[in-house]
């Protein structure tokens, strides 16, 4: 039985990633599914990839107005919205007394108020809609606890974690359910990038900080996206109707709470 057939569903930064994981299992559980992104060509060709429940949306969380237009969208295409994943996320590392307002813009920009102004889009459309609906924000173990080295991004996570715990609480008389995963690590582009950030903050060679992280999982390897998608599924159906303002740790046993 698919779990969500019939659903429309939007997902921000889907065009590669956890993201994309999310896309093709929605797509396979009978949803259609908006790959939303900014980068517009990425977003076409994951889109293609999926097949026909899967289409490409241009969206930068960071403007008000791109976030209306691709409500518009999902809705001008599949009718309605029932379920948003706010996915997209910036990543940056550095020294606490080398930390740019630059970067602590553009990652609040992004991982918070784009999180915040998604879900509230996305809330109204629901609530006119009248029949509920399921938001889930990506958080991440980085929000559970500080790294010396990631002031910034843990911060951002730690901020949707408690976003997610108001919002949720906010919006259930809706019948709107709101809440988070914390993935552990997840293997990918975006890991590609936190080493090289990494090799050149604490000088390791390439590939090493990958591997000396991957040995301090207690399941013993990386994620991979699919390994997050039975937890999205999960939080977008029916079977999530009681559960809400929670943040589940997807993570290979790095964090428990
Ligand atoms: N990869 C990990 O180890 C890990 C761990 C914990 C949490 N997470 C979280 O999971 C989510 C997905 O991570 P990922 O590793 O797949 O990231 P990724 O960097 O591979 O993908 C992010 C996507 O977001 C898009 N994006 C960036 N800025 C955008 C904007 N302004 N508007 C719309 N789209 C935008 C990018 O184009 C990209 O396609 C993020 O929220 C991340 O913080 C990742």
């Amino acid at each position: 039985m698919m779990r969500l057939q019939g659903k429309s569903a939007l997902i921000t930064g889907a065009a590669r990633g956890i993201g994309r994981g999310f896309a093709e299992a929605y797509a396979r559980e009978g949803a259609s599914v908006a790959i939303a992104d900014i980068n517009l060509e990425a977003a076409r060709a994951t889109a293609s990839e999926i097949g026909e429940a899967a289409y490409p949306v241009h969206m930068d969380v960071t403007r008000q107005e791109s976030i209306d237009a691709a409500i518009e969208t999902v809705v001008a295409t599949a009718g309605k919205l029932d379920i948003l994943i706010n996915n997209a996320a910036l990543f940056d590392a550095a020294e606490t007394v080398d930390i740019t307002r630059e970067s602590y813009e553009k990652l609040y920009a992004v991982n918070v108020a784009g999180t915040l102004f998604t879900m509230q889009a996305a809330a109204r459309q629901m609530i006119r809609q009248g029949h509920g609906g399921k938001i889930i924000n990506m958080a991440s173990q980085a929000g559970r606890r500080g790294e010396s080295l990631v002031l910034v991004y843990c911060s951002t996570k730690a901020a949707v974690i408690s976003m997610t715990q108001s919002a949720g609480l906010n919006l259930i008389k809706h019948g709107i359910n709101v809440n988070a995963i914390a993935p552990g690590v997840v293997d990918g582009e975006h890991w590609v990038h936190v080493d090289s950030m990494f090799a050149k903050l604490e000088g390791k060679k390439p590939g090493q900080k990958k591997a000396e992280v991957e040995a301090g999982v207690p399941a013993g390897r990386f994620a991979r996206p699919d390994d997050l998608t039975g937890m999205a599924v999960f939080l977008a159906s029916s079977e999530s109707d009681y559960i809400l303002s929670q943040t589940y740790n997807v993570d290979g046993g790095q964090w428990m709470s």
